[in-house]
């Protein structure tokens, strides 16, 4: 079905470069100008939330891109309620949109919805979140996700002195006591940032160099639902309690998000960590919230990572205005990304870990922010 319509679509844009004469159309179908009714079409862009600073820069890059290219956007926030997510993308379908970019809370929530999109030839795009379940996901843009959880790892490992930044053997022995987090259970991406992380430090637990002291390892327990910073909190003030009561530290805690990282270091702080002569664990995180940029140049949250949403909305609006236009857009892994029906095509961006070393490098050279911004 799903190829059937491209080509349909695709056979208009031919036939419109046809009649709009020979000769001048050397230019690949990917760069003819926009065809047919798409031209300053609609489409549809959903967000999780806005409790989020990424996911505000996310929407706003995206429906920038779109504009620029003369497509009309509308653009909707969820607050990480389903069914307002699901009322929002039903309402675009209804109100014409041809093409439907989302960032899901729950990618097991939209199958429906997707699945109407279909039958109302309306392509969908994932944005950085897979949407599972449905035939009916088209295209896919994000990172690499294992990466990004090995990658929290390992800058874990730099922090405790295990390793040197190069990936050789530190100074450091251990054993240290760690904690560990994930991320929302209904986010697709949780499971990929753990399993990248944990194949970095299974071999350490299994050593004994790492010590995960609370004893919670598996994902069901340790996961945080919608990422959200007071749980993460919450948790760690439990474990703080249940666990290092008589004395034991915390030498490192494994946190794939900044929100839950700066949850994570209140209840430290909370606890006595981060004054007299005790300092905090080494802390990871994600995404380089502002909070936690400012948190690593004060020496608190050691590392992030920085994920540029700018390129993320260029991709997807590239894939977009390509799809639009009848084509096939480009991806770079048709492997990786299984969403339960099948393995949605995919573009993986990269992305770069941030310490206190890094940071003027990786985020003020590049614009994400000013030097003023941070601190
Ligand atoms: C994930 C995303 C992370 C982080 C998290 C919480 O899906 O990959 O970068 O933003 O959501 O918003």
């Amino acid at each position: 079905m799903r190829s059937v319509r491209f080509a349909t679509v695709a056979g208009t844009v031919v036939l419109a470069v046809a009649l709009a004469g020979c000769g001048s159309s050397t230019k690949k179908v990917d760069e003819q100008p926009q065809a047919g009714d798409n031209a300053g079409a609609l489409v549809g862009v959903t967000m999780p939330t806005r409790s989020s600073e990424r996911w505000i820069h996310d929407g706003d890059n995206v429906k920038r891109a779109l504009e620029k290219l003369g497509y009309k956007v509308d653009l909707q926030y969820a607050e990480n309620d389903i069914p307002t997510q699901v009322n929002q993308i039903e309402n675009q379908i209804t109100k014409g949109a041809k093409l439907l970019i989302i960032a899901s809370i729950n990618g097991k929530a939209l199958t429906n919805q997707v699945d109407q999109a279909a039958a109302n030839h309306i392509p969908v795009i994932s944005y950085d979140r897979l949407i599972l379940n449905s035939p009916n996901v088209d295209y896919y843009a994000t990172f690499d996700n294992f990466k990004i959880g090995v990658q929290q790892a390992t800058s874990l490992l730099v922090g405790l002195k295990l390793l040197k930044a190069d990936g050789t053997p530190g100074e450091a022995k251990g054993p240290f006591n760690i904690e560990l987090f994930a991320g929302s259970p209904d986010d697709n991406n949780s499971s990929y940032f753990f399993n990248g992380a944990m194949s970095v430090l299974q071999p350490y637990i299994d050593k004994g160099t790492l010590v995960v002291k609370s004893g919670q390892k598996d994902f069901d327990t340790i996961a945080i639902l919608r990422w959200d910073p007071a749980t993460a909190q919450r948790r760690m003030e439990d474990l703080l309690t249940s666990t290092y009561k008589g004395g034991a530290k915390v030498d490192g805690v494994l946190s794939p998000y900044d929100g839950l990282s700066i949850g994570i270091l209140s209840a430290l702080k909370s606890s006595g960590y981060g004054t007299g002569g005790q300092p905090y664990p080494i802390v990871t995180g994600q995404d380089a919230e502002l909070a936690s940029v400012k948190s690593i140049v004060k020496g608190e949250q050691y590392s992030t990572i920085y994920k540029d949403t700018r390129k993320l909305a260029d991709v997807t609006v590239k894939m977009a205005d390509v799809v639009l236009k009848g084509g096939k857009p480009e991806v770079n892994n048709t492997t990786d990304y299984n969403n339960g029906k099948k393995v949605v095509p995919s573009n993986l961006l990269d992305f770069v870990v941030v310490d206190k070393n890094n940071y003027k490098s990786a985020l003020i050279d590049t614009g994400a922010y000013t030097q003023a911004q941070v601190g």
